[in-house]
């Protein structure tokens, strides 16, 4: 049997940090042995907020040694940048014009960024359509993310059942894949709002960069409660469950068997704990970091990736530009 395909991207802006590392790329690196693998690194979507055109050029070689550096390997999956692929715009375009203005106008994240201005970017209007064509140009079954996605993955099987539909079987209809803990991890200063690459405090956020000492920080700063009981408990405690999330998610135990080892202990031992375990975690992928960024090997990565990815993508592409009746030369 035929393995199913994944497909999934992360935006090279600001610092990647523990929730898309808990939400996004363990799931990636997990996924690629029993999986055909395809990951992005999604430049075009970072465009759609204002970007500095050199620095874009740096976050961009960033994500893709990050990529390597968590344990994604290049033999085994397809590491490719968005834009060195013209078909995700060509396809986003025929998308495009079967989408609807008020399914998009539904979007949370649109409302979030947009805030109902005059002036909100149409890209950041039409978001999930490049979304949703890079996902479908690879006929992707699954779709590994976190949680603050699923609304653009639900859009996304929307757009092609309506192709589908409209021209005739096409696409894949992907699903969602999320992980029991840790599909949306909170912030470490505020566990209400999601841990994002770009909140204002730097203590909000653990970057996978990070020196062990900012990490000490932002985990004792960390907003708990004044009960002074370690359990799960999110309606009453976030603070405390977020880290008790995290605390899971890094050391791959049950949350119900920390609990228990923290019986009587206070938040102080548990924080401690939780900066040991990340910084040791952290630790080599900072150095397989380092090692990936400056290597020439990366754009040879990166090149083979497009290759490998543009051969899928034009498959899909010209079958899709006979569907809608575009001529062939
Ligand atoms: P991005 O770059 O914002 O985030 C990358 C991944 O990290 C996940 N994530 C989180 N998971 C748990 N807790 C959090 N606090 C948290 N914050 C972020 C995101 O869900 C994501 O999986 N639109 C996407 C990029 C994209 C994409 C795609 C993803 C473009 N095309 C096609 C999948 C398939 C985004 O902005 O992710």
């Amino acid at each position: 049997m035929e393995k199913k395909r994944v497909f999934s991207g992360v935006q090279p802006t600001g610092n990647i940090h523990l929730g898309n590392y808990i939400g996004a790329l363990k799931q990636f690196v997990n996924l690629q042995d029993e999986m055909d693998c395809v990951y992005c690194i999604v430049d075009m979507h970072s465009i759609t907020v204002p970007q500095d055109p050199k620095q874009l050029r740096e976050t961009t070689l960033d994500v893709a040694a990050l990529y390597l550096a968590v344990g994604l390997d290049p033999k085994k999956s397809i590491i490719f940048v968005q834009s060195t692929v013209p078909q995700h715009a060509e396809l986003s375009w025929i998308l495009t014009c079967n989408a609807y203005m008020g399914e998009l106008g539904r979007m949370t994240q649109f409302k979030d960024k947009g805030k109902g201005s005059d002036s909100a970017g149409a890209g950041l209007f039409t978001y999930p359509i490049l979304m949703a064509a890079d996902i479908l140009l690879y006929k992707a079954h699954l779709v590994p993310v976190g949680n603050d996605q699923k609304q653009h993955i639900e859009i996304t099987r929307d757009l092609a059942n309506r192709f589908n539909h409209k021209y005739g079987d096409t696409f894949v209809i992907p699903d969602y894949k999320g992980i029991e803990v840790g599909a949306r991890i909170m912030a470490l200063d505020d566990p209400l709002k999601k841990m994002s690459k770009s909140a204002e405090n730097i203590h909000s956020r653990i970057s996978l960069l990070d020196s062990p000492d900012k990490v000490k920080k932002s985990i004792m700063k960390a907003t708990t409660d004044s009960e002074g009981v370690i359990r799960l408990d999110w309606e009453n405690k976030p603070g405390v469950s977020n880290l008790l999330t995290i605390y899971s998610a890094f050391t791959d135990r049950k949350i119900d068997d920390i609990v228990g080892q923290y019986e009587g202990a206070g938040y102080g031992q548990l924080k401690k704990d939780l900066v040991e375990i990340i910084n040791e975690s952290l630790t080599p992928i900072r150095k397989a970091f380092e090692e990936k960024r400056n290597s020439e090997e990366l754009m040879d990565i990166l090149k083979d990736g497009r290759e490998r990815a543009s051969e899928i993508a034009e498959q899909t592409m010209k079958e899709v530009r006979d569907k809608v009746g575009f001529i062939r030369m």
